[in-house]
């Protein structure tokens, strides 16, 4: 996401010596193009006024969620931004965010982004090498967030070892590639199926499912910021459809199909995002279906599995991935399809809550490819899903 023309960075500034290192990570990030918006601790502020940071930023530094600008703005400056950094991380910001406090600006902003976020620690070497501080960053490592350890030199304290914050010029380039990900896909087709499909009841009712095509255009998109040649084949949507190679809007699952096998051989990867129904009516009345008071049975008929069809045709070289929607023992249920529709791998989305998952801005996967490696990731936004699993891909291809 962007803020005007440009990416929003939000540069999170805990009370540390290193901060002063902070400035010059932010006129990087300016001079690079990027619009940043500093948020400081309390502590922070002691050490380097916000003064400077703005002067720099061009603006005001947010450093109490209850400020005029209601905190509510804050939110909103949460959903625009493209990399939350928190550079210096001290032992105490840490132990908050592992635990899930937010009691400032920072600590709030940080719980609520859901764009890549960077951790990047500085303290005394016995803080650091503390096996509370060493517990939280574990817990921090698999919530999300990357952390750039700190490195070994000498210290504020006097001190020497690790502690010390990792040079601006390695922070920069780390949240670089983030930022702008790497061409894996150069010279590959990607096909992407998205969104829902419609079956016809009469001319105006039709069965669906609450699919929004969210998941699959962020794939779409994240793919073509790859370097993929991207086909995208959706549904019914409200959502305008990203800037793709060629884009093919369907409507059942009959249409999805056909839109499919037509493109199918042209790609070197597929990725069946779309949420397709199982059945649909047997026969589709022309017209409005008249009220009447008799009871109406609906007979319907199974539509055609696309994605096993696609497992049983595809040949060695191309590389299928299929979704999951599960609610339970989303595992194994998960495990099943793989096999039974003979994928590389299956993306298990959890839909048991309505915040993620079906028609919202962000969703909770676990991957499990053919050869049983399997991760969860957590809670983060469907551009974020969509890198990782883009990512997880260009490894097994050894594209990386
Ligand atoms: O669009 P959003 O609002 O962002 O929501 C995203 C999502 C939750 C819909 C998406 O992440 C997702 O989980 N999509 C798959 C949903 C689903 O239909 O799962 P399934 O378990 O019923 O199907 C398994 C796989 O087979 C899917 O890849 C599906 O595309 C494919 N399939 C299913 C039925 C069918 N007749 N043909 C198919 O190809």
């Amino acid at each position: 996401m962007s803020s005007g023309n440009k990416k929003l960075v939000l540069l999170g500034v805990s009370g540390g010596i290193a901060l002063y290192k902070s400035l010059e990570i932010l006129r990087e990030f300016t001079k690079k193009g990027f619009d940043v918006q500093v948020v400081m601790t309390s502590n922070a502020a002691k050490f380097v006024t916000p003064l400077s940071f703005s002067a720099l930023s061009g603006h005001s530094v947010i450093t109490d969620i209850f400020s005029s600008e209601s905190g509510i703005q804050h939110i909103e400056i949460v959903k625009k931004s493209s990399l939350f950094l928190c550079a210096p991380a001290t032992a105490n910001l840490a132990g908050k965010l592992a635990s899930g406090i937010a009691d400032d600006a920072l600590t709030t902003i940080a719980l609520a982004c859901t764009c890549p976020k960077v951790l990047v620690p500085a303290m005394n070497t016995n803080m650091w090498l503390n096996p509370i501080v060493q517990k939280n960053m574990e817990i921090l490592s698999k919530s999300g967030y990357e952390v750039l350890p700190p490195v070994s030199g000498s210290l504020a304290c006097g001190e020497s070892g690790p502690g010390r914050m990792e040079e601006p010029e390695n922070i920069i380039s780390f949240c670089l590639d983030l930022l702008t990900p790497a061409k894996f896909f150069s010279g590959k087709t990607i096909l992407i199926t998205a969104g829902r499909t419609e079956e016809m009841i009469d001319s105006v009712r039709y069965i669906s499912n609450r699919s929004s095509g969210k998941m699959g255009f962020a794939i779409a998109r994240q793919a073509k910021a790859m370097g993929a040649r991207v086909i995208l084949i959706y549904g019914r949507t409200s959502l305008p459809p990203p800037n793709v190679d060629i884009g093919i809007s369907v409507v059942s699952a009959e249409e999805m199909r056909n839109a499919v096998l037509n493109n199918f051989k042209n790609a070197d990867i597929i990725i069946k995002s779309a949420a397709v129904s199982d059945y649909r009516p047997e026969n589709v009345y022309s017209g409005k279906i008249k009220k009447t008071d008799e009871k109406i049975n609906l007979a319907l008929i199974r539509n055609p599995d696309i994605l096993k069809e696609l497992g049983r045709i595809k040949n060695n070289s191309q590389y299928l991935t299929g979704f999951a929607a599960e609610t339970g023992d989303i595992l194994n249920s998960a495990k099943l399809k793989l096999k039974d529709k003979k994928l590389d791998l299956i993306i298990a989305n959890d839909i048991s809550q309505k915040s993620i998952g079906f028609d919202s801005d962000e969703n909770k996967i676990t991957w499990i490819d053919k050869n049983n490696n399997i991760k969860s990731l957590p809670v983060l936004s469907k551009d974020r899903v969509a890198q990782e699993i883009l990512k997880k891909i260009a490894k097994d291809l050894e594209l990386h």
